[in-house]
């Protein structure tokens, strides 16, 4: 059987093979924390599979670039090892020195606090659910990191008064909207990475704490990520539509021709999507079966009165439905060709501001306002 050190060490050239000069903290940290010591309890393998370190197989699922799912609640998942090529992503955009105070919203295996606390950091790390805590302390203790990351239960949204402040709050569960106690706990010049819900997507923003106002953000990364419980996952007046699952979207009776062929790939498409979003609060994500949509899903326009809509594919088509079928076809076209217009621009070159928004005793802040830069 291969080794665990064997697998990490292909697992570390797949992630980073190919990558734009990663940093070799990064690279190092991904190379020597045993991440099969944060799924000790097993993860969901696939239908009805629950894989564990018994299984024969277990070590070489840990060492793939894919997310692991370690708990689920009622069918939904609700914590995981979240991944590996973007947990790197978001600590490479934190930017981390040896000694870096660091929050981390979500603990979830601990594996990524693992990661920050091997690159130097100070890490404490929150999460609201106690058997989630339990785990990752223990796993934490097993590889000797128990002293390094101060693992806390609560809810996220407050932070973590005890050790403020902090240079950095990188948050790994799916928000509407950030906690302005983030804000204050940060040390001057700090900042925060999360992802915040944008048109049926949670790409990772990075915010600061405005000069005027309450804050700025700026777009980072495409992202996935599982939604937070509690405030940080409020609906809002104004908010973007709840994304909607197979068999939510009716079947399309209107069809515009592609633009592009080939389609554009998944980065391009999520630069195209976040556009869309920026300009039209009416963008989310639909699972289908808009256009024949299956897996991953697409961006659709809602029309939420009415129960149709627009949905704006990879290669540029347009598919339409509902009693407002061509309207809104012309407007997903008239989008697609108004991000044509303006070079294509992509999510890192997006701004915006953050307001308040939730409810009054647990304000959450939301972008408003996206311009490119
Ligand atoms: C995707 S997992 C985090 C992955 C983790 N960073 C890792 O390395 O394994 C998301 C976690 O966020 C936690 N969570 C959800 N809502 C939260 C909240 N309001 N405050 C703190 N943690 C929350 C969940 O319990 C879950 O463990």
């Amino acid at each position: 059987m291969t080794s665990s050190a064997e697998l990490r060490r292909r697992y570390v050239e797949e992630l980073f093979g190919e990558g734009l000069l990663p940093d070799a903290d990064v690279v190092r940290a991904f190379g020597t924390v045993p991440r099969e010591e944060f799924v000790a309890y097993g993860f969901h393998a696939g239908g009805d599979r629950w894989a564990g370190p018994t299984d024969p197989d277990f070590l070489t699922m840990v060492y793939r670039n894919h997310p692991l799912v370690t708990k689920i609640v009622d069918g939904v998942p609700v914590s995981s090892s979240s991944q590996p090529s973007l947990m790197a992503a978001m600590i490479e955009g934190l930017d981390l020195r040896p000694g870096t105070r660091v929050l981390e919203i979500g603990v979830g295996t601990g594996y990524n606090a693992a990661l920050m606390a091997t690159m130097g950091a100070r890490v404490t790390a929150v999460d609201i659910a106690p058997d989630v805590v339990d785990r990752a302390r223990a796993a934490l203790a097993r590889i000797g990191l128990a002293d390094v990351v101060d693992v806390r239960l609560g809810d996220g949204y407050l932070g973590e008064p005890a050790n403020a402040p902090y240079d950095r709050v990188i948050v790994t569960v799916g928000l509407t909207g950030v906690s302005p106690r983030w804000l204050d706990q940060l040390a001057p010049g700090g900042f925060v990475l999360a992802p915040v819900e944008h048109a049926g997507n949670h790409p990772v923003l990075r915010i600061w704490p405005g000069r005027s106002g309450v804050g700025e953000v700026r777009g980072l990364l495409r992202a996935g990520f599982m939604s937070a419980a509690g405030p940080l996952a409020a609906r809002y007046p104004g908010g973007f539509p709840e994304p909607r699952r197979v068999g939510e979207f009716p079947d399309p009776t209107v069809r515009q021709p592609a633009r592009w062929r080939p389609p554009l790939d998944v980065f391009r498409y999520h630069d195209l999507w976040f556009a869309v979003g920026a300009w039209d609060r009416r963008t989310t994500f639909s699972a289908g079966p808009v256009g024949g949509w299956g897996g991953p899903g697409g961006c659709v326009l809602l029309d939420e009165d009415h129960g149709g809509g627009a949905g704006l594919l990879a290669d540029g088509s347009v598919q339409a439905a509902g009693v407002r079928a061509n309207r809104y076809a012309a407007e997903a076209l008239a989008l697609r060709d108004r991000w044509v217009a303006r070079g294509q621009p992509e999510i890192s070159d997006w701004s915006a501001r953050l307001a308040p928004a939730g409810v009054p005793d647990r304000p959450i802040l939301v972008p408003t306002g996206w311009i490119q830069r």
